[in-house]
C-alpha cells in the first residue's frame, strides 16, 4: 500500500477489552480532524475480528457486514464538529483480539453528499492493561565457522582465509553454458544487493581467483562440490541447478567476507559437498488478499533462489480477488478484482475509499515463469476451488445455482455462499477453459487446486446440488466435494498435469492418492495421516510455517494468531520429518513456507513477518537435520536480502 502524505481528515482509534461480551468488546472513537462538522454519514471499517451480533452495538447502528467489511451509522441526529469524537462499542465479536493488528485495519466515511473519504487508523490498544511490546526474538548468534552460508551446506570442511579474492573468474575454455550461469548469478546478486561488488568477472583480474566448472554426472541434479586452494576454486556440479547453487554458495561466501570482514571469511582451502535434504523446497504467496506487483513477485523469486528454494506456489485466487487473466473470461480480472465502496467487491483487509484492483496479464505470467525457471524455481499456480470463490461468483454469476438460498452457509472467513457449485454444469465448462489456458502458461508438473476450507453445509440449500446427490447416491458437503475434485483431477490428468491441493482434498473420500500431492497445513498430524492414505505430502503446518502468524504473545506484536504464536526459533527448530514413521518417510516430499496476506499492508510489514522465518524454512528444506544450528543461523540471517 502506498504511504499517504496528506494529513488525515478523520481518525478512528480503538481499544479492546475482555469485558463486555463472550469475546470482549471494541470501543472505537472517530475523531473529526477536518475543519467542517459532519452529520448523516456512515463509517465503514475492515477488521479480521468480525462482529457477528448486530445487536451488540452501543451508540451506533450496525448497517451491514461482508466478511471483514463492517459498516455502522452514528446515532440519529449526531453531528460531529471539528475536534470532536464519536465513541461507540461493538461487543458481538467472533473471537477475542490478541494483538495490535486485530482491530480496524482501514476505514472510510460515506458523507451526506454520497462521497467517500478515508479515515486513518492506528494500532489497536488494550483498554484495561498495557499493550506490551515483544522481546527481541533473534539472538546475536554464534559461529563455529566464519562462513556466510544460508542454507548451511550438507558437508563443509574448509579453512577460513585471511583475505578474499577480488572476484572469481572462469578458466580458459569454460563452456558457454557455464559462462551464462556465472552471468546469471552475478545478475542475481546485483538485484539483491544493489551496491555490492560483483563476486564474479568473466575476465581475469589481479588478486582474483580462477574458477573451474565441471559437470560431474554422478552428482545429483541439484548437488555440487567445491574445492578451494590458494590459487583456484573448482566447482563440480550435477546439473544446471547444482551449478547455480554452487555459484550461489561462492557468491554468499564472498559477499559475507566483503560486507562483514570482521565476522565472515572466504575459504583458503578445503571442500564443500552439498545437496538438498528435500526435493520440494517451497514458498507460497497469497496475491489475492493483497496484490503484489510483478516486480515484487520477481524479487521474491530472486530471494527464493538465493536461499536455494525451488518451488514458488502462487496462490492466485481467493474470495477477495481472482488475479489470473483468463482470456475467455475477462470479467474475472475486471469485476473479480475490483474492491471499492460501490463494489463490485467491497473493500476488505486494509482497503479504504479508493478503488483497488490488480491482476497478472498472461504476458506478466509468462515473464514471471521464465524468470523463475532461469533460477531453477518452478512456479506451481493455485486456483483455489471449490471454496474461496466469492470474487469468482460475483464476476461470473452464471456459476451460481439461482435457486440456492442466499447466506445459506458461511466460510470461516465470513463469506456467504462462496463455493463453486459441483452441480452446476457451467462450473465444469468454466474450469475446463481455465485449465486449457493455464497449461499454456505454466509448465509445472502440478496444478494446485486448493480444496481447503469448504464450509460445512455448503450447497445443502442448492436444489441442483440436492438433485446431484440423489442421482449419484451421495450425501453431504464433503461427498459432493470429493465428487467435484475427482472430476477436476480427471481434467488435470487429461492435460498431463498432476493435482496438488491442501489437506482437505482428502475429505469425503478424497481424489485417489495416485499422483496427488497434498499440503498438510492444519497441523503436523494431518500430514502423517495423509501419508498413511498414500498421498505424497508437503509439510506446511500453520503452527510453524505460516509466516502471517505473530512471532510473540505480546499485544504489540503484529500478525494473526489463529494458528498460534510462531517465534522464529520455533520455525527453525520444527522438524517436518519428526513424527513420520520410517516406512512413510518417502512420501514426505518436502516443506514449504506460506505467506498469507490478509495482514500484509506494507513492504515493511512483509519484511518483519517473513524474515527471518523464510530463511529458517529454507534451511529446514536444505540442510540435514544434524547440521541445523539455531545460533549459527541467527548470526548469519541478518545478511539475508529482503523484499
Ligand atoms: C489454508 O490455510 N486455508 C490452506
Amino acid at each position: 500500500m502506498a504511504p499517504t502524505y496528506a494529513p488525515a481528515l478523520y481518525r478512528l482509534d480503538g481499544t479492546w477489552s475482555p469485558k463486555g461480551g463472550a469475546n470482549g468488546a471494541f470501543t472505537f472513537t472517530l475523531f473529526n480532524l477536518s475543519d467542517q462538522p459532519i452529520a448523516d454519514f456512515s463509517l465503514a471499517y475492515t477488521s479480521l475480528t468480525r462482529v457477528i451480533d448486530a445487536e451488540a452495538v452501543t451508540n451506533a447502528r450496525f448497517l451491514r457486514r461482508n466478511a471483514n467489511f463492517h459498516e455502522f451509522a452514528p446515532p440519529d441526529g449526531l453531528s460531529l464538529s471539528p475536534g470532536e469524537g464519536w465513541t461507540f462499542t461493538v461487543s458481538g465479536l467472533h473471537r477475542p483480539a490478541k494483538h495490535c493488528t486485530e482491530g480496524a485495519k482501514s476505514a472510510y466515511l460515506t458523507l451526506s453528499d454520497g462521497s467517500f473519504v478515508d479515515v486513518a487508523v492506528s494500532d489497536l490498544l488494550l483498554a484495561d492493561a498495557p499493550s506490551l511490546p515483544p522481546p527481541v526474538l533473534l539472538p546475536k548468534g554464534k559461529l563455529d565457522l566464519p562462513f556466510a552460508l544460508q542454507p548451511w551446506p550438507a558437508e563443509i570442511d574448509a579453512v577460513p582465509g585471511d583475505g578474499f579474492p577480488v572476484v572469481l573468474y572462469p578458466v580458459e575454455g569454460t563452456s558457454t553454458d557455464s559462462l551464462k550461469a556465472i552471468s546469471a548469478v552475478t545478475a542475481l546478486i546485483r538485484r539483491l544487493f544493489e551496491s555490492a561488488h560483483a563476486p564474479f568477472s568473466l575476465i581475469r583480474a589481479p588478486e582474483g581467483r580462477a574458477l573451474s566448472l565441471t559437470h560431474q554426472a554422478d552428482l545429483g541434479k541439484e548437488a555440487y562440490r567445491i574445492r578451494f586452494t590458494d590459487d583456484a576454486v573448482d566447482l563440480a556440479f550435477g546439473d544446471a541447478a547444482g551449478r547455480q547453487y554452487g555459484l550461489t554458495t561462492l557468491a554468499q561466501l564472498l559477499e559475507g567476507a566483503r560486507s562483514k570482514p570482521e565476522t565472515f571469511r572466504f575459504p583458503a582451502s578445503g571442500t564443500i559437498a552439498d545437496r538438498p535434504r528435500y526435493g520440494w523446497r517451497g514458498c507460497h504467496l497469497d496475491v489475492s488478499r493483497q496484490f503484489y506487483p510483478v516486480a515484487d513477485v520477481m524479487r521474491l523469486i530472486d530471494i527464493l533462489a538465493w536461499l536455494k528454494l525451488n518451488i514458488f506456489h502462487w496462490h492466485l485466487t481467493d474470495d477477495e480477488a481472482w488475479r489470473l487473466e483468463i482470456k475467455a473470461f475477462p470479467q474475472l480480472t475486471t469485476t473479480g478484482v475490483l474492491r471499492a465502496p460501490q463494489g463490485p467487491l467491497l473493500p476488505q483487509l486494509g482497503n479504504g475509499a479508493d478503488p483497488v484492483g490488480g491482476f497478472y496479464s498472461q504476458d506478466d505470467i509468462r515473464a514471471i515463469v521464465a524468470h523463475a525457471a532461469r533460477l531453477s524455481v518452478e512456479v506451481v499456480p493455485e486456483i483455489d476451488i471449490p471454496g474461496h470463490n466469492a470474487a469468482t461468483l460475483v464476476a461470473l454469476p452464471d456459476l451460481v445455482d439461482g435457486q440456492e438460498a442466499p447466506d445459506s452457509y458461511h466460510s470461516v472467513q465470513g463469506f456467504p455462499n462462496n463455493a463453486l457449485n459441483p452441480a452446476v454444469d457451467f462450473t465444469y465448462t468454466f474450469l475446463e477453459t481455465v485449465f486449457d489456458e493455464m497449461v499454456t502458461l505454466f509448465p509445472s508438473e502440478y496444478l494446485h487446486v486448493g480444496g481447503d476450507e469448504v464450509a460445512h453445509g455448503s450447497w445443502l440449500a442448492s436444489p441442483q446440488a440436492k438433485a446431484l446427490m440423489e442421482r449419484e447416491g451421495i450425501d453431504g458437503t464433503f461427498a459432493l466435494q470429493s465428487y467435484f475434485l475427482k472430476r477436476v483431477k480427471a481434467m488435470l490428468t487429461a492435460r498431463g498435469k498432476k493435482l496438488a491441493g491442501w489437506n482437505e482434498v482428502a475429505h469425503g473420500g478424497g481424489v485417489g492418492a495416485e499422483g496427488t500431492l497434498l499440503m498438510a497445513w492444519e497441523n503436523p498430524k494431518v500430514g502423517i495421516e495423509l501419508a498413511e492414505q498414500g498421498y505424497e505430502v508437503v509439510m506446511t503446518p500453520g503452527q510453524a510455517y505460516y509466516l502471517d502468524m505473530v512471532q510473540d504473545d505480546a499485544f504489540q506484536e503484529p500478525g494473526a494468531s489463529w494458528a498460534g504464536t510462531v517465534p522464529p526459533g520455533h520455525t527453525y527448530a520444527y522438524e517436518a520429518a519428526g513424527d513420520f514413521p520410517d516406512a512413510l518417510q518417502d512420501r514426505l516430499k518436502g516443506v514449504q513456507a506460506c505467506i498469507w496476506s490478509e495482514h500484509f499492508l506494507s513492504r515493511g510489514y512483509f519484511n518483519r513477518l517473513v524474515f527471518p522465518r523464510l530463511p529458517a524454512i529454507a534451511e529446514a528444506a536444505w540442510t540435514p537435520r544434524a547440521n541445523k544450528d539455531w545460533q549459527r543461523f541467527a548470526a548469519i540471517v541478518p545478511l539475508c536480502p529482503k523484499l
